[in-house]
């Protein structure tokens, strides 16, 4: 069961990051270009939102039965350990955070512009977030790409 989880959790990062960076950079050209904020957007951006909340959860449930999370007087001298336990874990859990407040203020903004700068505001910071917090397989942790 645990590998299964590791699967889906690795490849799923790729849909959040294909809707993040997606959702971020739609963000940007229709907020410089004046255009108008429709149906597609607030979906657009919906989608982000619940994939990533759905890594949220898949995420969660690793970190109650990872072997790479630990509780001891050790986990914090290990690389490894360090990183599950703590910094990966911290790290996405902010960026999620970011992309549920930014999506909630994007619908709440009355100005079409408005919406556009804090989907793009918010975005940005969790893309810059996650793609740091992501294991990837030159980080040395023993992940893999998919
Ligand atoms: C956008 C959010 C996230 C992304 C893109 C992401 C991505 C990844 C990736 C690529 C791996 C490596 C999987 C592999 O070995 O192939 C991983 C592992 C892991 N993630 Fe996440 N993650 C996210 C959020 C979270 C959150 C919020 C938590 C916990 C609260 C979490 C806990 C873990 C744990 C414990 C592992 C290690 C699993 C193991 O190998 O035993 N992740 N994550």
């Amino acid at each position: 069961m645990l590998n299964g989880i590791i699967h889906a959790h690795s490849g799923f990062r790729w849909i959040v990051l294909l809707l993040l960076v997606a959702a971020t950079f739609k963000a940007l050209l229709k907020w410089r270009s004046n255009a108008p904020f429709t149906e597609a957007d607030g979906k657009l951006n919906f989608f982000t939102m619940l994939s990533a909340h759905l890594q949220l959860l898949l995420g969660l449930t690793l970190y109650f039965i990872s072997d790479k999370v630990a509780f001891s007087g050790d986990t914090m001298k290990v690389a490894l350990t360090r990183f599950f336990t703590a910094e990966h874990s911290l790290i996405m859990v902010l960026a999620i955070a970011l992309i549920t407040i930014g999506y909630t203020k994007t619908k709440k903004a009355t100005e079409e512009n408005l919406k556009f700068k804090t989907t793009f505001q918010y975005y940005f910071a969790a893309l810059v977030l996650v793609l740091v917090g992501i294991p990837w397989p030159f980080r040395g942790f023993g992940s893999a790409w998919f």
